[in-house]
Formats: C-alpha cells, structure tokens, sequence
C-alpha cells in the first residue's frame, strides 16, 4: 500500500482514510489533533510534481523530545483543517501559538528573533526600510534552522542534547513527577550550551557564504566557510573539536542573540575594527591577546594585491613542498627502474 502512495497519492491516500476508518477505535473520524495516527508510519510519504520524493513521517520519539514538543501539530500547521488534506502551506514560523510565555503571561511567538533579524546584517531592508538588491538570498529562519524533525530520516540520532541524567537525580529529591523534572531540565539545560558543533554551524553559513555567484552579487570580498575551513580553526572544526571558536563566536557580540551580526563596518559589530580586540582574548581563548593580534586574518584571501604576504608566504610553502617532492619522486622513479632492469642501458649493445 505505501508503494502505491508514492504513485498515486490521491487515489490511495482516500483508500488509507477509509481503511482507517474502518479499523475499530477509529470513531473519532473528525479528531483532528490526532495527526501522529497517520504520521507515525515510517514509509509515508510521496514523489511531488517536480518529482522529488518527499516523506511526510514524523518521528513521535524525537517530536516529543524536541523544543517544539509542546506546541500542537496543527499550531503550525494551521491549514490543515481537514482529512484528506489539502496541500499544505509552509510553517510561517512568527505564527503566535497558544503557549503562554509566563513572564509576560503573552502568548508566545518568534517575533522577537524577527526584530532582531530586521535590524541586522541578514535582513531584507535597510536602514531606510527599502528592498535591498537581491534580498531574496537572505537566509529565512528555516535556512538556518533546518531541524532534524523535518528531515525525518534523522531518526537514527537518539540524542537527549544537554540531559545528564545524574543530575536530573537532583531534582528528583524535592520533585516528585518525572516529566516535570525533565521538561524543565530539558528546557534549561539545551539552552545553556550550543546545540551544534562548530563544524554544523560552518556548513549552515557556508551553504550561502560559499556561494561564488551570492558572494559577488553582495560585495562581500571572501569565500567565508572555505577560508575558515583553511585556517587552524576551521581545521579544528572539521576533527569535531567543540571548543575552537565558530562563526558566531566571532560575529556574535558575548550575551547577544546570533541574531544580532552586522557587517564589518557597523560600530555594532563585534568584527568592526575598534571592536575586534575583545573577540579574542576571552579567558577561554586567547587571555593575553593584543588588539594587533585580532588582526591577524581569520578569513584568509591569497590574493597577491590585497594580502601580499599571505600569499607569497603559501607560494613559497608551495613551492618548497614541490621542489622537494618532485626530484624525489623522479629518484625513486630512477631506482626503481634500475632495479627491476638491471642490465638496461641508452647505449647500443655491439
Ligand atoms: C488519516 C491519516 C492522516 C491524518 C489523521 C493526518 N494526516 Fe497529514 N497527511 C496524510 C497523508 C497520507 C499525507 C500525504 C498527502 C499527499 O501525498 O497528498 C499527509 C500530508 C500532510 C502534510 C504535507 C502536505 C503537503 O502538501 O505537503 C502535512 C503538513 C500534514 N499532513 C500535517 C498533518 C497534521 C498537522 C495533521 C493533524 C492535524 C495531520 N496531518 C493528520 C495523512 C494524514
Ligand atoms: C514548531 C512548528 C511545527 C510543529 C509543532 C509541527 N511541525 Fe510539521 N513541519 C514544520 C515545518 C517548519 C516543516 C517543514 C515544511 C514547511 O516549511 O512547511 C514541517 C513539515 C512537516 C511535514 C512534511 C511536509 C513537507 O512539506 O515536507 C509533515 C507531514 C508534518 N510536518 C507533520 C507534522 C505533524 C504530524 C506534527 C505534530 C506531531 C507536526 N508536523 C508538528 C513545523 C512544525
Ligand atoms: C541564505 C543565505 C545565507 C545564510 C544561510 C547565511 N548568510 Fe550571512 N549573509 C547573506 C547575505 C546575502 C549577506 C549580505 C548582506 C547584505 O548584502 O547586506 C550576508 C552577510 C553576512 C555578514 C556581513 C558581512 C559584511 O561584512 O557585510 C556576516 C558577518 C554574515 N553574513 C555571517 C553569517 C553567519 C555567521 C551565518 C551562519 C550562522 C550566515 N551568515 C548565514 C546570506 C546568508
Ligand atoms: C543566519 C542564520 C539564522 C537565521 C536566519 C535564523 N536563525 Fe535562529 N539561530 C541561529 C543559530 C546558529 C542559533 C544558535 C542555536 C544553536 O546553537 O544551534 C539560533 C538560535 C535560535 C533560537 C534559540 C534562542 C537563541 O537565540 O539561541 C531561536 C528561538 C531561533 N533561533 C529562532 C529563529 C527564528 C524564528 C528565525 C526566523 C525569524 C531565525 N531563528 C532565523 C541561526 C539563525
Ligand atoms: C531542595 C528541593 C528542590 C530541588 C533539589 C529542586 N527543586 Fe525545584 N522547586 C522546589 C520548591 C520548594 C519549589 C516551589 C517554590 C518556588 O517556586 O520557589 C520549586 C519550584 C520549581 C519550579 C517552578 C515551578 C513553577 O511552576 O513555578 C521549577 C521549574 C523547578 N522547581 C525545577 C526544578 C529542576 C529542573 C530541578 C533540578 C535541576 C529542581 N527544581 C530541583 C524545590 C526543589
Ligand atoms: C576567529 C574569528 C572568526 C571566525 C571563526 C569567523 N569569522 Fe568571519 N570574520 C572575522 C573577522 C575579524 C572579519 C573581518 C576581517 C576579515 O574580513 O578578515 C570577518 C569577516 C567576515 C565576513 C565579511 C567578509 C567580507 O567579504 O567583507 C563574513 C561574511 C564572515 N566573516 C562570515 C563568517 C562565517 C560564515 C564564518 C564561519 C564559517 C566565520 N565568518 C568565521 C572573524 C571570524
């Protein structure tokens, strides 16, 4: 049946309704909230139009660990209002759901982050709220945050981030009911440290800022993830290290939200010449760090024009590198080649 799903959606989606119907327990035809009874199967899913296979199977494990967990299907999924659906809308993620927030007892929404948003680098206006020139390469929230949950394939990672469980021990002494306790573990915990590694984060920004052609288009002057990838950092990043320091350690200003970066030459960003010094010499970094240190070029561009030395210094290793290996390989080429004709010779044998 779910190999027929993938060829006719329609067609079999109606037959899975009525199966379903039929099954018994199935009285509540109109339960909307109910989407998981569909939605659970693994092998639910469908080739679209443009002919890409497209899955529509939520892992309920990992949903009800993740940060959404609370929120209803449908409070982001708000036009799906009927069985068989229609085709859905993306989730607009500003929707206000029907989560309190209990400090200003309002209902929650993104809409702070989309403040943010608005009045940095990322932002489709600018400072005079017009259009700005090719504003459709602005990364939208679901760039960045492509979670896991919607690429249900991911169901292999059975990762609890930031949960220790002998700590949650604690909690247990005065509080009696364990979903409270994780919740709320869970809820603080995962926002104390990063979700992803510096390797994660650089590829999410390197999917644009690698980009040759966006690049350009902006007036930006550096391949950002690659020339990170080429220096100690970015090689770090690339063995897994959690520690070395990643694109937002350095565009972030320290107990900001990432979604306050600006370009390098607006006083409010932490790269902005007068304020690079404090990137570096955090305690956890560079302690003893100059501003003349934070010089040192972090996104390195071997452009003979702009960074002469940069550039004549990798030439030189290139060379070097080269020069060595080169008549060393044709010597070894030479030995061999004795070695296995060991009679052989240029000149004519009389
Ligand atoms: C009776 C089974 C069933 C139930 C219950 C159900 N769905 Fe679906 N849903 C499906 C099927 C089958 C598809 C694939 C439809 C298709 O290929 O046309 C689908 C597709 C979707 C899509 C993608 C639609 C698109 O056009 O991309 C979303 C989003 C969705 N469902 C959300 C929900 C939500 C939210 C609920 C609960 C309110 C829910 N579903 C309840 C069976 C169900
Ligand atoms: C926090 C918001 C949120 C919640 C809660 C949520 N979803 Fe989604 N869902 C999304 C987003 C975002 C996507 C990616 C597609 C898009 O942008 O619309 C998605 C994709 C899907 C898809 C695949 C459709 C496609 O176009 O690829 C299905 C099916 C789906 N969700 C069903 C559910 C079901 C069932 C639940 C409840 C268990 C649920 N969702 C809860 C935000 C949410
Ligand atoms: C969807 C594409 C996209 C993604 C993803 C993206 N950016 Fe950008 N970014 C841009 C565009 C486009 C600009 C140019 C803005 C402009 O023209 O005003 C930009 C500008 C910037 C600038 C300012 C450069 C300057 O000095 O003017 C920084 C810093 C930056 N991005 C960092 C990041 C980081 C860090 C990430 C990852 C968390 C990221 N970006 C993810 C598209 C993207
Ligand atoms: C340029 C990439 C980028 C864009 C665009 C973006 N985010 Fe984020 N956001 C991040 C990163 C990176 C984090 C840090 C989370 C982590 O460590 O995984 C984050 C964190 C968050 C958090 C957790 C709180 C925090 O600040 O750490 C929320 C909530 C959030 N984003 C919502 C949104 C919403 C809503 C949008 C769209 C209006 C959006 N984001 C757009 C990159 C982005
Ligand atoms: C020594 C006993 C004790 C321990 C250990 C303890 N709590 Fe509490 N907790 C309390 C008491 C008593 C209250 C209610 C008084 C208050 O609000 O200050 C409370 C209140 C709370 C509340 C607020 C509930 C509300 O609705 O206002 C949360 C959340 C909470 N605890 C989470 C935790 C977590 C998570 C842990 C483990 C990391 C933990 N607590 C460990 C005694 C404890
Ligand atoms: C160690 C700190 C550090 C790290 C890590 C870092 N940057 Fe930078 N970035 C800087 C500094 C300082 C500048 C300004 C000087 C320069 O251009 O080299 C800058 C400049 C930029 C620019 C503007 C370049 C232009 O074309 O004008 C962008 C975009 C950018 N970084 C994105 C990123 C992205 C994406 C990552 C992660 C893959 C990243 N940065 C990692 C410190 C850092």
């Amino acid at each position: 049946m779910l190999l027929n799903l993938i060829k006719r959606p329609h067609w079999s989606f109606g037959a899975l309704v009525i199966a379903l119907c039929l099954l018994p327990g199935w009285g509540l035809a109109a339960d909307m909230g109910n989407c998981l009874l569909c939605h659970k199967y693994p092998g639910l899913s469908r080739i679209d139009n443009d002919g890409k296979m497209k899955l529509m199977f939520v892992n309920e494990e990992i949903f009800n660990k993740s940060v959404h967990s609370k929120v209803k299907c449908e409070g982001c999924h708000t036009d799906i209002t009927k069985i068989p659906h229609e085709p859905a809308k993306p989730v607009d993620c500003l929707t206000v759901c029907h989560i309190i927030e209990p400090t200003s007892e309002q209902k929650f929404s993104h809409k702070s982050v989309k403040k943010f948003i608005d009045e940095a680098v990322h932002s489709k206006i600018d400072g005079e709220g017009k259009p700005k020139k090719f504003n459709e390469d602005m990364p939208n929230c679901k760039d960045c945050h492509d979670n896991p949950l919607f690429r249900p394939l991911a169901f292999v990672k059975k990762v609890r981030p930031g949960v220790a469980e002998d700590a949650m021990g604690r909690c247990r002494v005065c509080h009696e009911k364990e979903d409270f306790i994780f919740r709320f573990y869970n809820h603080i915990t995962t926002r104390l440290h990063k979700s992803r590694s510096p390797l994660n984060i650089a590829e999410a920004c390197g999917k644009c800022h690698d980009d040759k052609e966006m690049v350009k288009r902006h007036g930006l002057t550096i391949m950002a993830g690659s020339s990170y990838a080429d220096t100690f950092h970015g090689k770090a990043a690339n063995l897994l290290s959690e520690t070395i320091p990643d694109c937002l350690d350095c565009h972030v200003v320290k107990g900001k939200s990432v979604h306050q970066m600006y370009g390098n030459d607006d006083p409010r960003s932490s790269t902005h010449p007068e304020n690079r010094g404090a990137i570096c010499n955090s305690v956890d970094c560079h302690p003893k760090a100059s501003v003349k240190f934070a010089n040192y070029q972090v996104h390195p561009v071997y452009d003979r024009e702009k960074s002469p030395v940069v550039y004549w210094f990798t030439t030189f290793f290139y060379v070097l590198t080269g020069g060595t290996l080169l008549p060393l390989m044709i010597i070894l080429f030479l030995d061999l080649l004795r070695r296995l004709f060991p009679n052989a010779t240029f000149k004519r044998r009389k």
